[in-house]
């Protein structure tokens, strides 16, 4: 069942989306080398809690941290573990909020120092499949055009696509109907409608986008071990069927 958001509801996500968005501000010029995995950790869990919100990954199905910490070939769910990143490494950052029941989510792979061009290209197509998987949605459209623009644009730059994972709905929970595909897969294609508010977050590999589950249960990493990445966003339809990006931030250059 899609839980479609009134006015009211899109303010108290958007609230919520706010302090995410300022989080990631807070963490990108942190991510350099010699940090670890788990100070960003405790960086985002103290920046949530002081200012009054929930870290929404914490005890999510058992999920042990507050942001999910996922270097070079670990494509989403990584978990802190004290890991130092070094220069060269990619890294993506996926953290929620949930502010008074009102839920965000968002993630940014970011360079760690100076990463080779091959890495530079697919942060930079990985973040176009998500801009286009954005300009897809609107009121008319469906699901499928979403997960079409993604999976296009990917393999037109020779990518694997992630299908183990989806993006969906959110803001009343963390995660929500619909599922939305990076490939157009064979399951439900609802029409986009005002009231809508999704999570879109292409996971784009450089090789093959075969997955493996860690023996933690939690990190998904690529089964050819090549570099991954992943942006999110937390996308509105408008009750008057104009379309918001309630996470946003200054990517850095
Ligand atoms: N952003 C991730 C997702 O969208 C959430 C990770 S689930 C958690 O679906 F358990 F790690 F929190
Ligand atoms: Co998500």
């Amino acid at each position: 069942m899609i839980r479609l958001k009134n006015a009211a509801q899109i303010d108290r996500i958007r609230e919520s989306c706010r302090m995410l968005s300022d989080l990631f501000t807070y963490l990108t010029p942190l991510v350099r080398p010699g940090v670890s995995t788990t100070e960003l950790d405790d960086t985002a869990r103290e920046f949530i809690l002081a200012r009054g919100g929930r870290p929404a990954f914490l005890g999510y199905e058992g999920y042990p941290a507050s942001l999910c910490v996922s270097p070079n070939e670990v494509v989403i769910h990584g978990i802190p573990d004290g890991r130092r990143l070094v220069e060269g490494d990619i890294v993506g950052l996926d953290c929620g909020i949930d502010l008074d029941g009102y839920f965000s989510d968002a993630a940014i792979t970011l360079p760690v120092g100076k990463i080779s061009a091959e890495a530079e290209r697919l942060l930079r197509v990985t973040r176009e499949c998500l801009d286009r998987a954005i300009a897809a949605v609107k009121p008319g459209t469906r699901i499928h055009d979403v997960s079409r623009a993604v999976y296009g644009h990917a393999v037109a730059n020779g990518y694997g696509v992630v299908r183990q994972y989806c993006g969906h709905g959110v803001g009343l929970s963390a995660h929500e109907d619909p599922q939305i595909p990076n490939y157009v897969s064979p399951g439900p294609n609802p029409r986009i409608v005002p009231g809508m508010v999704f999570a879109l977050e292409p996971m784009i590999n450089a090789g093959t986008g075969e997955v493996r589950v860690l023996d933690d249960d939690w990190t998904v990493v690529t089964l050819d071990r090549k570099l991954s990445a992943h942006y999110e966003h937390t996308v509105a339809v408008l009750p008057d069927g104009t379309v918001e990006v309630l996470t946003s931030w200054t990517y850095p250059a």
